[in-house]
């Protein structure tokens, strides 16, 4: 097992990865005297493959856990989902001193969160992601929230988890579809912070398809040391930790746009990050091999890197894209490489440049 530490003060929390530590969750639970009784929140799918282990370590180490099942999707993250959660924290008793496991994906460990931050204001909570993306991402730095017809993730709080059990043996069920979709975080890590990272995955790209799980405890160990790094530095994105947003400007409009579902999280920024590095080809002088190497990668991974629009759906991502948390002033800002490992963050882009790189490939 190897441990990350998030270092926040008295806010801190240790990040475990490894195999069969599901297994450990009562007693990791019990280790940092959390309350007695307790929620797990999951979805319909991760409850079918892993409630009642779940159940099971939690009771095994005294606790008098309820589980509350929320539907799969993205659908959940909602503000009507967090009412009916609330709803049976409170018929259950839930107290102040009662906690919250998240298990599940981004969606799951989002609303959870977002419930914690929010029920009693406030009650402690775990972080047990079950997708790649949750494990090298989403359950770590505190975001938490709900979409917003508007937009997605207008309604949150920055609330840190007690700690995240990052279990490797989670991904035996997981859908090849959404195992890939976690490989576009795992990339983007190379991009802003570490161009060896970024090397070592197209190196080892075959071995991270296949889930060979030395490399793969290796590769999530080494982004939830990025994210541990720029969080402690940065923990409510006054600056640094904006670098986590690379290609999610265009990312987040695309899955707004064209509807929460069509396209996974990880999919939409693998086409947003190859946007964005045409981009920084543009405007800061990104070398063209380095933008063709972050092409290459995203698709021999297997995802999407460029989407074809047509005039209705190029005004409503635009219209999405101007709805971003990022945009100040009415301007849409970017994060754009000066080269692989290497980002700055609040670039204005000129719209007119935006929808060129979106219709084309990288200029020569
Ligand atoms: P998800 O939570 O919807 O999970 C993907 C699908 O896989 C779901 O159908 C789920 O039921 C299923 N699933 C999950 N684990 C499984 C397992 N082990 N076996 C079988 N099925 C399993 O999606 P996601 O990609 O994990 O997360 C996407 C969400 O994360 C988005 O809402 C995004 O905005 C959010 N996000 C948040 C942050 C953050 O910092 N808070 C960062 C990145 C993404
Ligand atoms: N996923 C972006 C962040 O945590 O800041």
């Amino acid at each position: 097992m190897r441990n990350v530490p998030v270092s926040l003060g008295n806010r801190s929390y240790e990040i475990k990865v490894g195999n069969d530590l599901l297994s450990r969750l009562g007693a990791e639970c019990a280790r940092l005297k959390l309350g007695q009784r307790c929620a797990i929140i999951t979805d319909s799918n991760v409850g079918k493959h892993f409630a009642s282990a779940t159940l099971k370590s939690l009771s095994a180490a005294g606790f008098e856990p309820i589980l509350i099942t929320v539907p799969a999707g993205e659908k959940s993250k909602r503000i009507a989902v967090v009412e009916k959660c609330f709803d049976q924290l409170a018929k259950h008793r839930a107290e102040r001193k009662s906690f919250i496991v998240a298990l599940g994906g981004g969606v799951v460990g989002d609303l959870a969160g977002f419930v914690a931050a929010t029920y009693l204001r406030g009650i402690p909570f775990v972080q047990v992601p079950t997708t790649l993306l949750a494990q090298v991402d989403s359950s770590v730095g505190g975001k938490t929230g709900v979409n917003l017809r508007a937009g997605k993730n207008l309604v949150g709080a920055f609330y840190q988890p007690k700690l995240v059990l990052c279990d490797l043996d989670t991904f035996k069920t997981l859908p090849k579809r959404e195992f890939i979709s976690g490989l576009a975080e795992v990339i983007k890590y190379g991009i802003i912070f570490d161009a060896k990272l970024f090397a070592q995955l197209e190196r080892d790209l075959s071995k991270n398809l296949k889930r060979d799980p030395k490399t793969l405890s290796q590769i999530i160990t080494r982004c939830c040391e990025i994210k541990a790094d720029v969080v402690s530095q940065d923990e409510t994105e006054t600056g640094l930790r904006a670098i986590l947003n690379f290609g999610h400007t265009v990312g987040h409009a695309i899955e707004n746009s064209f509807g929460y579902g069509k396209f996974l999280h990880g999919e939409a920024i693998s086409i947003g990050q190859v946007a964005a590095a045409k981009l920084s080809q543009q405007i800061l002088g990104l070398p063209v091999n380095e933008v063709e190497r972050i092409e290459k990668l995203f698709a021999q991974a297997g995802l999407p890197t460029r989407i074809k629009l047509n005039s209705i759906q190029r005004k409503k991502l635009f219209a999405a894209m101007k709805l971003d948390k990022k945009v100040s002033a009415g301007e849409i800002k970017f994060v754009l490489a000066e080269k692989i490992g290497q980002v700055v963050w609040g670039q204005k882009v000129p719209q007119a440049l935006i929808e060129e790189v979106l219709a084309t490939g990288a200029h020569r």
